[in-house]
């Protein structure tokens, strides 16, 4: 498949609107809670007071007394399930675990019954009804409590977490300059707007599950196997997300517990979590610990990167924040160390969080950079430069396309990086001061395999479908865009229909990755198809014309040398078909195994602190993103904004925190865990790179959900320390590390 002229597209510079617009704001998209049906049943799951321990004894009757209360299941109770043996974290389910299989506790919060009532006050109400008693053990919520079990991570989706070049440690004593230093980022909570929301219907054994999930196929395949049902019978429909920023990648208990419950009642019951649950049963990102090392020449020269550290996982499971993952490839340095280590926590499964593993580990080693600079005596965009990676340094792979240098100067550029000062708390304004800093953006593009089907209709208008989602990214526009383009019709002519089983197969949508390829290669075998008949068909006017020499230009076919064209519709009517139907399905771009594949960009960041009270306000920031083609500027411009909207969330907001007595998370609430929120956030600058990527995929897009967050929180860190003078290494950034 050839790749499209960006010009053919017409897309770069062209932002469209979002076509899903209007009808969220006319109230008209159904979210998974909002679905209608018959005889509807409420919900509620109730969660563990303690974070270790065991059940004594749990007493229901209260809750079973109270009006409208239609059942109570417990661990004493509970209908069998099948465990699932799906893997944790990879997309199914996020725990392991079953839920209310035993009465053993791992974590604050675990569902220890849910409650089914005739409406959601009576469930709510039977809930706090439930009065467990428990045998409790002291919490381990803490990485250096001794009795926490603690084991070197091994690998990430199949690829070696520990990785090593040269002699790293040997180089960094040898190095002429170097810093050696630890970073600590807290565990943090996903907070999309819409909380996650579960509803099941059975038929028979036909089960029908509307829920909030970004991945259908998955959630498809653990309820089949966890109610022992075909996965024919199962449906998983998800039409509009309310975002998910990862929580909603694996399948949480709530949706095993709701469908459980349809059965047992008999009737359809609905769930939906509470912003408080929000924090103990849906992952959260890893609290990480790391240190990172790095030597260099006296000119700059990177010698040795070390990169060791330490995040949590669960008691009864395995999720590995892979901090380190960037790092083997981010920077030329001929010797490396990399590894990681797990310590098992009485907290809830953690899971992917926007950019998992790039998002703290950029934090760490963007504020080495910065403190190398310093050490250095080299601006820290220069010491970037001197350090550039021209081919994958771990991989020794070329990049299928890499842009970062102009990133690096387009960023400093915009945001009038010569006006900072390298010396820190230099400038100022009244009783704040001012500074600059920056740091890098990355994030891999992904593979994954996915299926469209596409549809030319009578009227000449197209349909595809694929069981993608829609997050509120823009998914149904975009894939609308790029079958529009590859047609060369007007994207009003096309429409993509997501969100439901029975559309042809989509994974995950995670990893930042679309199905935008199935779409694109969807859209090519309508040409195909098409042309191959005008060639055949004695109907056609290209009859006998090799389908080869049957070109489409402008959405015509035509033929090379002949005046005559054929619009699609113009092709049904005279091949006298009422209508044409493909199917498509990516396959593994085996150009992955040569070329190493990732979008790169910088943040540059401008902030303000009260040198009396501590008050961190970001004041300005500029963001460059190298991200191949960019297929509608505007729904990528958003996506850039939210990661950098999130990622001062992290440097200066976001903590989940846990009572070290208790185990629990004490601020369960977006009253108590900072988000940012509108007055946080300064006018954010987004420039894109135009890129030409041959290699990545036929549409020469890489994904743009996850980079816009990874690097910010350094780069604020950086321009705090340009401010202040004060190197804050344990996000996030609040006041009270600035006064001392
Ligand atoms: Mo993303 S954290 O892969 O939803």
């Amino acid at each position: 498949m050839s790749i499209i002229e960006t010009t053919k597209l017409g897309l770069v510079g062209k932002g469209l609107d979002r076509l899903d617009g209007p009808f969220k704001v006319m109230g008209k998209a159904r979210y998974s809670a909002e679905f209608p049906a018959k005889k509807i049943t409420y919900a509620v799951g109730v969660g563990a007071d303690i974070a270790n321990g065991k059940i004594r004894s749990i007493n229901t009757a209260g809750a079973e007394a109270a009006p409208g209360v239609i059942a109570v299941i417990t661990h004493k109770n509970r209908p069998p399930l099948v465990d699932g043996k799906t893997f944790a974290g990879g997309g199914a389910q996020g725990e392991l675990r079953m839920p209310l299989a035993d009465n053993v506790i791992n974590h604050a919060g675990q569902y220890i019954a849910v409650v089914v009532a005739e409406s959601l006050e009576c469930a709510t109400y039977a809930a706090h009804l439930i009065k467990a008693v428990y045998i409790e053990e002291d919490p381990v919520v803490v990485f250096d409590d001794k009795r926490a079990q603690r084991y070197p991570a091994k690998q990430w989706f199949g690829e070696a977490v520990t990785k090593n070049r040269g002699e790293a440690q040997t180089a960094l004593l040898a190095s002429a300059v170097s810093v050696d230093n630890k970073y600590r980022t807290p565990t943090q909570s996903h907070n999309p707007m819409e909380t996650h929301a579960t509803m099941a219907v059975w038929e028979g054994d036909k089960l029908t599950v509307y829920d909030a999930t970004q991945g259908l196929y998955n959630t498809r395949k653990a309820l089949a196997l966890s109610f022992s049902v075909p996965e024919s019978n199962v449906r998983v429909v998800c039409k509009y997300i309310g975002g998910a920023f990862g929580c909603k990648g694996a399948m949480w208990p709530h949706v095993l517990l709701t469908t459980l419950a349809a059965r047992a009642v008999n009737r359809p019951v609905k769930l939906v979590l509470t912003r408080a649950q929000m924090f103990t049963n849906v992952g959260h990102r890893a609290e990480t610990e790391q240190r990172v090392a790095l030597g260099a020449t006296a000119d700059g020269a990177i010698q040795a990167i070390i990169h060791h550290g330490t995040s949590h996982t669960a008691v009864d499971g395995e999720f590995v924040e892979v901090f380190t993952k960037a790092t083997p490839m981010m920077y030329a340095s001929p010797n490396l160390s990399v590894s990681q280590d797990l310590v098992k926590l009485n907290k809830q499964m953690p899971t992917f969080m926007r950019a998992p593993g790039e998002t703290p580990g950029m934090f760490a080693l963007e504020s080495a950079m910065d403190e190398l600079s310093s050490a250095v005596k080299i601006d820290p965009v220069d010491l970037r430069l001197i350090n550039y990676a021209k081919r994958d340094p771990d991989s020794g792979h070329p990049f299928s396309s890499k842009s970062l240098i102009q990133c690096y100067k387009l960023g400093a550029e915009k945001i009038g990086w010569n006006k900072r000062s390298a010396t820190p708390g230099s400038r100022k304004e009244g009783d704040w001061l001012l500074g600059l800093g920056m740091a890098s953006a990355t994030y891999p593009t992904v593979h994954f395999n996915s299926m469209c089907n596409g549809l030319l209709k009578a009227d000449g208008t197209f349909l595809f479908t694929s069981s993608t989602h829609e997050m509120g990214t823009g998914t149904c526009t975009v894939m609308s865009q790029i079958g529009a383009g590859r047609l060369g019709v007007p994207v009003e002519l096309v429409t993509f229909e997501l969100g439901d089983t029975d559309l042809p197969m989509a994974p995950i949508s995670g990893g930042s990755a679309t199905v935008g390829s199935a779409v694109d290669g969807a859209a090519v075998e309508i040409q195909n198809a098409l042309s191959k008949q005008l060639s055949e068909s004695p109907l056609s006017p290209f009859s006998g014309v090799p389908q080869e020499k049957i070109v489409v230009s402008g959405g015509k076919f035509t033929v090379v040398g002949k005046s005559e064209t054929l619009s699609y519709v113009d092709a049904l009517k005279l091949l006298k078909l009422p209508s044409l139907e493909v199917k498509y399905q990516t396959h593994f771009n085996d150009k992955a195994k040569s070329f190493s594949m990732h979008s790169f960009g910088a943040h540059f960041v401008e902030v303000k602190v009260d040198q009396d009270l501590g008050t961190v306000r970001v004041t300005r920031v500029v963001s460059v993103m190298a991200n191949g083609r960019i297929a509608n500027e505007k729904t990528c411009r958003s996506q850039v904004h939210g990661g950098v909207i999130m990622g001062i969330g992290m440097a200066l907001e976001e903590a989940t925190l846990f009572d070290s007595r208790s185990g629990r998370v004490v601020n369960r609430s977006l009253g108590e865990y900072y988000v940012s929120v509108n007055a946080d956030i300064p006018p954010i600058e987004v420039h894109f790179i135009a890129e030409t990527d041959k290699e990545i995929n036929s549409i020469g897009a890489k994904g743009i959900g996850e980079i816009g967050i990874t690097g910010v929180a350094a780069a604020v860190a950086n321009a705090v320390y340009n401010a202040t003078g004060k190197r804050i290494r344990h996000l996030p950034i609040t006041a009270d590390k600035l006064f001392v």
